[in-house]
């Protein structure tokens, strides 16, 4: 299968900045019609302006594409985003769940509530948005749902307990969700991205982690939009990105003891002494 993206429907979330910001320049540029939601509606209106329109005549500017101000945490945001979608659009071809944030600490030093804000944002809201989407998707052309989890959702790490529990969840809804919504002929595609160099560590709950990770050495974001937009193009089921994930992802399918033991030693020594 090849998915033509050009007019069609897509919502993405957390199209503010980052991975989010980088995928709706690329689908506008294929002629995408884009529902650009997030909770900075500053950001998300310089990202509208600066996108080419569906037709591709010149900039997009405002009302070439929809803006919608949302928290996904939150019922009635989620609600509006849908309803305003079918407003202007008429309907919803693919539903881009990349909204994300995380925390990089250890887990006993971390705290209920930072749980449980991970989990809303990174799995219930995905969750809900998918189910309350169904139906709208049921009557696209070519419908598909698009998870951007991570490598930490497929090999689970250190310092990033709360962060990889909610992206595991989410590549186990998609994985049980890829038979349940073969029903309704809607296509669901897990994206498991590397290190990227985003704002995604200026947005952390918790930065406390001990580990030297060199952010501005991940990959550009535009590298995993585009790598999303082909697994969309293509349908491809599930998509890794980045040295480090093809890397960590093959060497943990084989010797998940090794990992695990070489992970634990290097905790053991960066905590030696505290
Ligand atoms: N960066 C990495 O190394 C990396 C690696 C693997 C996977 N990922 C995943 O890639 C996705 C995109 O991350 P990124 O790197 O592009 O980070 P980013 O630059 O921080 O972007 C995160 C986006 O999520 C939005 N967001 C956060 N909370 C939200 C909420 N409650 N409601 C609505 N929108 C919300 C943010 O917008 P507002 O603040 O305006 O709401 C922003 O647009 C995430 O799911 C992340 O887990 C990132």
């Amino acid at each position: 299968m090849t998915r033509d993206l050009h007019g069609r429907r897509i919502l993405i979330t957390g199209a503010s900045s980052g991975i989010g910001k980088a995928l709706a320049q690329q689908l506008a540029f294929l002629g995408a019609k884009l529902v650009l939601a997030a909770r900075s509606e500053d950001k998300l209106k310089a990202v509208a302006a600066s996108l080419p329109s569906p037709s591709g005549r010149g900039a997009g500017g405002e009302g070439a594409h929809l803006v919608v101000t949302a928290d996904i945490t939150k019922e009635t945001d989620r609600q509006r985003v849908l309803a305003q979608a079918v407003e202007y659009f008429g309907g919803l071809d693919v539903l881009i769940n990349n909204a994300g944030i995380a925390s990089w600490a250890h887990f006993a030093d971390s705290t209920e509530a930072i749980l449980r804000q991970i989990m809303e944002v990174n799995f219930f809201a995905p969750a809900e948005l998918i189910r309350k989407a169904i139906p709208i998707l049921v009557n696209g052309t070519e419908p598909a749902v698009v998870n951007v989890s991570s490598m930490c959702g497929r090999r689970a790490m250190p310092a990033w307990s709360e962060y990889s529990a909610s992206k595991y969840a989410l590549c186990g809804l998609t994985e049980a969700l890829r038979g349940e919504l073969a029903r309704f002929d809607i296509d669901i595609l897990l994206i498991v991205p590397g290190l990227t160099s985003s704002e995604f560590s200026q947005h952390f709950l918790k930065s406390e982690g001990k580990a030297q990770i060199e952010y501005d050495k991940g990959m550009p974001p535009e590298t995993v939009a585009a790598a999303i937009v082909k697994a969309l193009k293509k349908n491809k089921t599930e998509t890794w990105i980045g040295r480090d994930t093809q890397w960590m992802l093959r060497v943990n399918r084989w010797l998940p003891r090794l990992v695990d033991y070489l992970l634990a030693r290097k905790v053991r020594k960066l905590y030696e002494g505290v």
